[in-house]
This record gives structure tokens, sequence and C-alpha cells, in this order.
């Protein structure tokens, strides 16, 4: 597929031309916040609408009321991404592609996501292929933060900014990222039940049967960071097209997310399973567990371990390698931590992550959401986000 590469060729050409543009504007950055919590104010814009998903029912009908109540949103979303896409590719060869050539690759999407996908097309009266394409999407930029802390008293918290839509567009007029726009209207809540109780809860884009954050209650936490390696997500994507067994990284955090059973087995699946695009995992379990698994497509590269007895009783992870330094351009860790180091073990909380995530430029143009999980007492809140001006464009 030519679209990767396009979308990376811009990527860099995109960069260049803000470099030289962030030379003339002051910095974006600002003192760590406190006290933004309940979300108020401009960087506040809702919270994310709760929804259940039946896993009783056939997979073909989970999402009919959420295609019922979002689709609207989801086609407007699509013919943003067709719209850009066509800007790279005015002869339609890869949209072209999307409608004909994907449905074909249906049948080799696991189960339940082949049929969902199926029945997500057939509720909202996209072509498969374009929503085969949409599920891709999601894998493929995500820049954001997750942290996860543990308190004096042994209580884990784990929150994250989704931050989405890099390079996806710049819309002057609005000064915003036209793809993130398009997406802020699609963020849930989702409450997955079995015989009427929960099995586990997350936070997803409607139409999309992946998983980018959540929290199976008095087990673990979970979120994913992508990860940019010359090894990415493009060979991935490749290999799947010529068949080979390989995992997409929102579908496997949803099956550990439905049936897993334990921190140590989702830990051993996050570790093993090979993978589609490589990541960042960041996952968190009761007091003491917690980890950051760094993510080759292969294999692991390391696992690096909450260890509060040494002093670390926190791990923050942005886009980076955690022993690499992050990218000067992009650094977001930085100000993280300085803010976290502030508030000490003591007095970290839900809402002091809050304060973290609020604080610039680790929110920025990108932030969709924030979501703040408590695994103790099951604890799932996200809130939608904006960032006026100024603000960093990432
Ligand atoms: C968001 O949810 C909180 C807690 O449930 C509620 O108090 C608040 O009014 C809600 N805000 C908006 C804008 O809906
Ligand atoms: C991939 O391989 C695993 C283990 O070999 C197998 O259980 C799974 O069904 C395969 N998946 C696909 C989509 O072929
Ligand atoms: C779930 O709850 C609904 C309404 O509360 C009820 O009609 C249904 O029978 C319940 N399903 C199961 C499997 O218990
Ligand atoms: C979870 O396990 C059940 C039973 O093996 C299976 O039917 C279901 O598809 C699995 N869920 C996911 C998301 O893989
Ligand atoms: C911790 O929180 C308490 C009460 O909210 C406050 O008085 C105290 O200054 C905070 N300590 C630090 C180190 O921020």
């Amino acid at each position: 597929m030519a679209l990767g590469f396009s979308v990376r060729c811009c990527a860099l050409l995109f960069l260049c031309g803000l470099w030289t543009r962030a030379q003339d504007i002051p910095p974006y950055t600002e003192d760590c916040r406190t006290g933004t919590y309940p979300p108020t104010g401009p960087t506040f814009k809702g919270n994310a609408s709760w929804y259940t998903i039946n896993l009783d029912l056939p997979p073909e009908e989970r999402w009919n009321k959420v295609i019922k109540d979002k689709k609207k949103e989801i086609v407007n979303l699509m013919q943003v991404i067709k719209d850009l896409v066509e800007a790279f590719d005015p002869t339609g060869q890869v949209i072209r592609l999307v409608d004909y050539k994907l449905p074909i690759l249906l049948d080799s999407l696991p189960y339940p996501f082949n049929e969902e996908i199926q029945g997500i097309a057939d509720a909202s009266g996209l072509p498969v292929g374009e929503v085969i394409f949409y599920n891709i999407f999601y894998e493929l930029s995500c820049l954001c933060t997750s942290i996860i802390a543990e308190d004096e008293k042994g209580r884990m918290f784990h929150a994250r900014n989704l931050d989405f839509g890099l390079f996806l567009g710049w819309d002057i007029k609005h000064s915003t990222w036209i793809v993130n726009r398009a997406l802020k209207p699609l963020v849930l809540n989702l409450d997955f039940q079995k015989r009427n109780k929960t099995v586990f809860k997350g936070v997803t884009f409607a139409g999309y049967v992946g998983m980018l954050t959540g929290i199976k209650s008095n087990i673990f936490t979970l979120s994913m960071n992508e990860r940019y390696s010359l090894d990415g997500g493009f060979m991935g994507i490749l290999e799947w097209i010529f068949g080979v067994n390989s995992s997409w990284v929102g579908f496997l955090m949803r099956s550990v997310l439905e049936n897993a059973t334990s921190y140590k087995e989702v830990k051993k699946e996050l570790v093993e399973t090979k993978l589609i695009a490589p990541a960042y995992f960041i996952l968190g379990g009761k007091s003491g567990e917690a980890c950051v698994i760094t993510r080759t497509r292969e294999d692991s590269m390391d696992v690096w371990e909450l260890d509060v007895k040494q002093g670390m009783w926190y791990l923050l992870e942005t886009n980076y390698d955690h022993w690499n330094q992050p990218m000067f351009l992009d650094d977001r860790r930085t100000p993280a931590m300085k803010c976290m180091n502030r508030i000490t073990q003591k007095n970290i909380s839900l809402p002091t992550l809050y304060d973290v995530l609020s604080t610039k430029p680790v929110l920025n143009k990108l932030t969709t959401y924030t979501a703040l999980m408590s695994v103790d007492d099951g604890t799932l809140e996200t809130y939608l986000r904006d960032c006026p001006n100024p603000c960093m464009p990432w």
C-alpha cells in the first residue's frame, strides 16, 4: 500500500515545515497545572458517553446501537480521511484498493473482529473495505502519554492522554488537526457485558472494534502508545496482506481485556504475541504490579518494571524508548515527569494525574481524550480535551 509510505513522506515534510516555524514561536509550555479536576474550562470539551456492548449477542449485532447513534460522525470521518488520501493520490488508486481489495482480507481477521466489522459495515452502509481501513487507521498514529502510579497506600492509578491525528491535515482557520476534530464526537466509553455483568470497560472510537485503553476491575489496566521504528507498521501491513499470522495491536488488547484473568497472563501475551506494528504496552495490576513493555513486531525488547522500594513509584511513557532521550521537538516526558515529581507519591491520585495530563505540552493540539483509571474500584472516566492557543501542535 502506497498510503503508509506517502503518509510518512508527508510527515517528514510537514515536520521540517513546522520545525522552521517553531523557530519563530514562543514555547507553548507552562508550569505544572494544579486544581484542574473536576474538569472545567476551555480545555474540557465534555464527558465521553457510555454504551453497553453485549457480548452475548452475535458479533454482527453488538455494535448496532453505537452505529445507529454515530453513523453520521463515522461517515464524516471516513470522508475526511478519503479527502486527505485523495490529496496525495489524485488518481484514486488507494481508495480503489480499499474498496475492492480489502474486503477479500476480511476473512483473514480473527473472530470476532471479522464479524463485528461486517456488522458495522451493514449497519452504517459503508463498504466493508472502508470499515477495515477505518479499523487499521487507528493502529497507526497514536502519539500519547501514559502514566501508572502507586500511592503510599498501595492504590494503583493509570492515566493516559490519547493524542491522535498527527500529519493528517492542518486546518488553518480553526488552528486544529482536521482528523483530530472529526474524531472527538466518536470517543465512547464502553461497558462490555456478559449475562448483564461487566467483563471489562474501555475507551474507543465508534466503529473501531479494537481497544487502546481499558480496565478489568480488580485485575489490570492497559493502554498502548505508538512506537515509531524503521521496522514499522507499514511492513506489518504488507505481511498481513500476504497472509503472515500476527496480531493487530488494538485487537490483541481487546482480546486480553475480554479473556485474560490475571496480570501475569496479560503480561505474557503482550510480551510474546507477534504484532503487526511495534508498540509500547503500559500495563498495571494491583499494588506492586506495573510495567511498560517495549515491543518490536517480533518480540519484546524490554520490560520496565515499577519498583516502589527503589523509589520508582511511577512509570511514564510517551513515544520513545525509556532508555533513550525523547526527540527534542517532541519532549512531553520531561515536563510530565517534572510535574509527577512535584506532586510526590503522597499526593498522587486521579485528580493530580489529571493535572499532569492537563499541562502543556503534555496536553497539545492532538490530545483527543484524557482517561483516568483505578483498578481497585474499577473506575474509568474519560474526558474530551481541547487545547486553545497558544498550544503545541503535538
Ligand atoms: C461530566 O460528568 C460529571 C460526573 O459524572 C458531571 O458531574 C458533569 O456535569 C459532566 N459534565 C458534562 C459537561 O456533561
Ligand atoms: C495464528 O496462529 C495461532 C497459533 O499458531 C492460532 O491459534 C491462530 O488461530 C492463528 N490465527 C490466524 C488468524 O490464522
Ligand atoms: C439482562 O437484563 C435485561 C433487562 O434488565 C433482561 O431482560 C435480560 O433477561 C437479562 N439477561 C440475562 C442474560 O440475564
Ligand atoms: C474470548 O474467548 C471466547 C471464548 O474462547 C471467544 O469466543 C472470543 O472470541 C474471545 N474474544 C476475543 C476478543 O478474542
Ligand atoms: C498534598 O496535598 C495536600 C492537600 O491537598 C497539600 O496541603 C500539600 O501541600 C500537598 N503536598 C504536596 C507536596 O504537593
